[in-house]
């Protein structure tokens, strides 16, 4: 048994209203949840307060981003502090849409990442290589380059769980191989092990992320460096509850 507990984490992203939310929530609250894995749901922001008070309590809720300041002029964006206001612990930080739609830098993401932490929110650190990176042979060196910039802002890696998601992956219906994602995940474990130390590289859940179903997540799940997801598609359908389950 992997001394880590396993992790899935639903992406609403910019999806649902209070009627299908509220369906899906039904859905998730009734379902049979293993005990052994801990779930959280990204709800949009307008919707964390709604999620939180809905999604029993065994759920955690996260926020979809956040600012890297308290609070102050900045027109659109929420803080950590209000994260936790509405009773939501988690933050998805660094997702390949805000990195590539939104243009987000490692040193912005870097800068939340420390911000949120210090906040004592819990960080979903986000990191993946593009298709045309993989392609040329440097895949490695790109998710240690985006893991490094999140690793220079983290003091207490307990709050922390980092997330492998190739972009070419996310929404596309086409999930990296089991191989694919174990290969990766071993090497930032060993990353950790050589920048950070060892008793965090054992101890930090590295999750999948990209066209995750419930087709593809137990043998994804049953590989030895991948210690849960993050789901986008099929997190707004029953299916999420057998992704939760894939270890069972
Ligand atoms: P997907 O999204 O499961 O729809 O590919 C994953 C994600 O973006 O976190």
């Amino acid at each position: 048994m992997s001394p880590r507990k396993f992790f899935v984490g639903g992406n609403w992203k910019l999806n649902g209203d209070k009627k299908s939310l509220g369906e899906l929530i039904s859905t998730l609250n009734a379902g049979k949840i293993s005990a052994d894995t801990e779930v959280v749901c990204g709800a949009p922001t307008i919707y964390l307060d709604f999620a939180r008070q809905k999604l029993d309590a065994k759920f955690g809720v996260a926020a979809q981003n956040c600012y890297k300041v308290a609070k102050g002029a900045f027109t659109g964006e929420i803080s950590p502090a209000m994260i936790k206001d509405v009773g939501a612990t988690w933050v998805i930080l660094g997702h390949s849409e805000r990195r590539h739609v939104f243009g987000e830098s490692d040193e912005l993401i870097g800068q939340k990442v420390a911000h949120a932490l210090s906040e004592g929110v819990g960080v979903i650190a986000c990191i993946g290589e593009k298709l045309d990176e993989r392609e040329a042979g440097i895949t490695e060196k790109v998710v240690s380059g985006q893991t490094k910039h999140i690793a220079d802002n983290v003091k207490d890696w307990s709050k922390v769980v980092l997330a492998y998601e190739p972009v070419w992956a996310i929404g596309t219906g086409k999930t990296a191989t089991p191989q694919q994602a174990q290969d990766v995940h071993a090497k930032l474990r060993e990353w950790l092990k050589v920048n950070v130390s060892d008793q965090v590289a054992q101890s930090v859940r590295i999750i999948y992320g990209g066209s995750v179903t419930g087709g593809t997540c137990k043998e994804l799940a049953s590989q030895h460096d991948i210690d849960g997801f993050l789901v986008g598609g099929a997190s707004l359908k029953p299916e999420f509850i057998e992704i939760i389950n894939a270890k069972q």
